[in-house]
């Protein structure tokens, strides 16, 4: 079985033309969605429609979700995140908005091949950005594969009987092969809003039969989605960062 895997798209709707028409000539039997779907970016709607007539789907939700479609408040969320949430949740047609709140938490399984999750598979809302905290996951789970987003970072994280080690991604296109009997925690990256000082859109295939993982990265109208930002009146760092993957 061939999965596209994406993540962190984030309402940004060129970022996801793009890589859907990538994979036109990259047959994928079923897409994956590992949560933040919305908040961000100015074209909430598109974006959910686009992802829902994706099919077949398994997709859960992240924390800009629940925090757009009314779940949680925010509390947590800085001012700039806040603010471009709640204007999404102004945004959002009650279908998206329904929708979205009904993404359900992961972690959950796929196809009993792998676990997806946002965060974590321990807390949805903790970050995964280095070794200490991939360890601690392995520790706390039994998962053999587990892909999961929030850090807008592409990385793998592998567990072999001795030790842990961290297997930066390369642009534009990194192939990595799952070993047996190692544990692997797999970020896509972010298609909408990546955060590696890369600014191409980030994501992933895995093919379970050969066990092969690519994380590919791919140019987008970056322009005319900071434009979009800037005319929706949304906070102008939210455009900014997008020129520079931060
Ligand atoms: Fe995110």
């Amino acid at each position: 079985m061939k999965y596209l895997i994406l993540s962190d798209i984030h309402s940004n709707k060129e970022a996801l033309t793009a890589v859907l028409s990538f994979v036109r000539r990259k047959p994928w039997d079923k897409c994956v969605f590992l949560g933040d779907l919305v908040g961000y970016g100015a074209n909430p709607n598109q974006t959910v429609d686009m992802v829902r007539a994706l099919k077949p789907l398994v997709a859960i939700r992240g924390n800009h979700d629940k925090v757009c479609s009314g779940i949680e408040e925010g509390e947590l969320f800085n001012r700039m995140a806040l603010e471009a949430a709640l204007w999404t949740r102004r945004k959002l047609t009650k279908s998206n908005l329904h929708w979205l709140k009904k993404l359900p938490e992961g972690p959950t399984m796929v196809d009993d091949t792998f676990a997806i999750c946002h965060g974590t598979p321990v807390d949805e809302d903790a970050y995964i950005f280095g070794e200490i905290e991939a360890l601690n996951v392995f520790r706390h789970t039994e998962f053999p594969v587990t892909f999961f987003g929030h850090s807008h970072f592409p990385v793998i994280f592998a567990l072999s009987p001795d030790a842990i080690t961290t297997i930066l991604t390369v642009a534009p296109s990194f192939r990595f092969k799952l070993r047996p009997g190692v544990r692997y925690l797999v970020n896509p990256g972010s298609v909408g809003q990546p955060r590696d000082g890369n600014p191409l859109a980030s994501f992933a295939m895995f093919d379970s039969e050969t066990r092969m993982v690519s994380i590919h990265r791919i140019p987008y109208q970056v322009k005319a989605t900071q434009q979009k930002i800037l005319k929706a009146g949304l906070p102008r760092p939210l455009a900014d960062r997008l020129a520079i993957g931060r």
